[in-house]
């Protein structure tokens, strides 16, 4: 097939698959994870922009807040009720589910694989490798 081409592949009926938060699916030897915020589904490489680890075999749990009273003093930490992260397992680094970028640096981010819903499908399109 020429490069540059692509194609799609139906996972699945977006009703069930979000019941689960995350699922970790191999298209022709890539890892790609899978994420499902609400009615909203994202796609990224399970490929670290650190050092290449699987981040989206990683942990997922919410954004870790500083809590700040209105006096500017610190009340110590606590967990965001809106954002969840994808915590890489090889050294921690964290990610937006819905962004894929780094809370800090946003220039560090990962690969966002173009997904969507289509007539209650879940719809990933990924790039043919190059023959
Ligand atoms: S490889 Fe992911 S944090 Fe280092």
């Amino acid at each position: 097939m020429a490069a540059g081409t692509s194609r799609q592949i139906v996972l699945g009926r977006h009703d069930e698959l979000k019941k689960r938060q995350r699922m970790v699916i191999d298209v022709d030897g890539t890892g790609i994870g899978v994420y499902f915020v609400g009615e909203e589904v994202r796609a990224y490489l399970n490929i670290c922009p650190h050092m290449g680890g699987p981040v989206c075999q990683g942990k997922i749990m919410p954004r870790t807040l500083e809590l700040v009273a209105d006096n500017g003093k610190s009340l110590g930490l606590g967990f965001s009720k809106e954002q969840l992260h994808i915590v890489c397992p090889w050294h921690g680094f964290e990610f937006d589910m819905l962004t894929g970028r780094h809370p800090i640096d946003k220039n560090v981010g990962l690969t966002p694989i173009p997904v969507q819903v289509s007539n209650g499908d879940v719809v990933l399109t990924v790039r043919e490798p190059r023959p």
